[in-house]
């Protein structure tokens, strides 16, 4: 079975293209190096022992992208993670989001169609529950997003369903909670362009050196510490998840052409607790001070898993003590420059 991940280069898609390949799985990858590097196809081939069969193609480009489907007659299904995904610029640049997230999509789905490609297996995020009530299941309401990113999910979401009823592709979108963490080889990771927004790059960046001082946006929320919780997800465990949905895809396992699966771990760790976690098993001090809310974030969410674990065969294995592991050890790598 063939394969196609866009967006390959990235931090969740070049994690997957290990745990494809090492499932038995070929696979081609496509990205545009918006947010990543070339070098991450060298260390992919350092990891899995074979060379990623590569083209720079930007889902932007219609015609690109049907010239590439012209040329690769054999794909299976494609898992498609090319996007943008920072929720504070898309609220500065939302046209650069609708473009790329939503408008790549369409083309990406209209290259496909005329390659007569019917499976796919979507990147969404918990992003589309805003403020619910955790464990929060599939079913939970969608509000009106909080962002412009949240929001091309939310619309990318509905136009594949769209397209299901119309034709005969298959879907599988995936709600993903908060990856973090980094591959056991240190040779892949997230690589956050500028200052992280995320949690534990900044985690990360500030155990290393990088950065001063890390803010800890706000600890008077109506949460045990006071500060908000989330469900911090290891990028190993959302890899082999994808494998897992293509297995469904192409098993035909579902009952249904649009399938959406959260993937958590349906635990909740507070701010607090993923600072104190690092510390206790990185072995470092953190320098963090107590700061304002950030707007727009939410209390807490994290998942129900249960629809995962009975239709795709899937659930998370590691710990929280073991994302932090693997982000100092990947955060280190990066330090010591020896990784391009
Ligand atoms: P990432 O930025 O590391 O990876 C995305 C990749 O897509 C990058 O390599 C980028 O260069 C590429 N890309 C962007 N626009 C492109 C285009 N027009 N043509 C070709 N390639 C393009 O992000 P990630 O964390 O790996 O996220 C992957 C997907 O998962 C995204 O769709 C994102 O919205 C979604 N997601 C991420 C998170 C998270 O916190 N990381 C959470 C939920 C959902
Ligand atoms: C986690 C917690 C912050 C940085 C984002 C996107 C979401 C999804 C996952 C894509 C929050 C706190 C953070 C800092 C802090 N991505 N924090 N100091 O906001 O839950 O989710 O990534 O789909 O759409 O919004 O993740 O890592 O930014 O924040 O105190 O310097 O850490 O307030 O409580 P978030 P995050």
């Amino acid at each position: 079975m063939k394969i196609l991940v866009t967006g390959g280069a990235g931090y969740i898609g070049s994690h997957t293209i290990v745990e494809l390949i090492q499932a038995g799985y070929d696979v081609l990858a496509i990205d545009n190096f918006d947010n990543s590097y070339p070098y991450v196809l060298d260390n992919l081939a350092k990891i899995t022992g074979r060379t990623i069969a590569f083209e720079k193609v930007d889902i932007r480009d219609k015609s690109a992208l049907k010239s590439y489907f012209q040329l690769h007659k054999d794909i299976d299904a494609v898992i498609h993670f090319a996007a943008n995904k920072a929720v504070g610029e898309s609220v500065a640049k939302p046209l650069k989001y609708y473009e790329n997230n939503v408008g790549g999509t369409v083309n990406l789905l209209e290259a496909m169609q005329e390659a007569n490609i019917d499976q796919i297996v979507f990147s969404s995020s918990c992003t589309v529950y805003g403020e619910a009530n955790p464990p929060v299941n599939e079913n939970a309401p969608i509000p009106i997003a909080q962002s412009p990113y949240g929001n091309t999910k939310q619309i990318c979401e509905e136009i594949l369903h769209d397209q299901t009823i119309a034709t005969d592709l298959k879907v599988v979108a995936l709600r993903y909670f908060n990856p973090v963490g980094a591959h056991e080889s240190a040779l892949i990771g997230e690589l956050p362009i500028g200052i992280p927004n995320n949690l534990v790059p900044f985690i990360t960046q500030t155990a290393i050196g990088k950065r001063e001082i890390l803010t800890v946006f706000g600890n008077d929320y109506p949460t045990p510490d006071g500060t908000c919780i989330r469900d911090y997800i290891h990028v190993v465990d959302l890899a082999l998840a994808h494998v897992a949905a293509i297995d469904f895809l192409t098993q035909k396992k579902y009952t249904d052409s649009f399938s959406v699966f959260n993937l958590g771990t349906g635990r909740g760790n507070s701010v607090l607790e993923v600072i104190q976690t690092f510390e206790a098993v990185c072995g470092v001090k953190l320098n963090y001070q107590i700061g304002p809310r950030r707007a727009g974030d939410v209390v807490q969410v994290y998942a129900a898993c249960e629809k995962a674990a009975n239709e795709l065969g899937w659930k998370t294995k590691k710990t929280l003590e073991e994302c932090m592991l693997s982000a100092w050890k990947w955060e280190k790598a990066i330090a010591s420059n020896t990784l391009n």
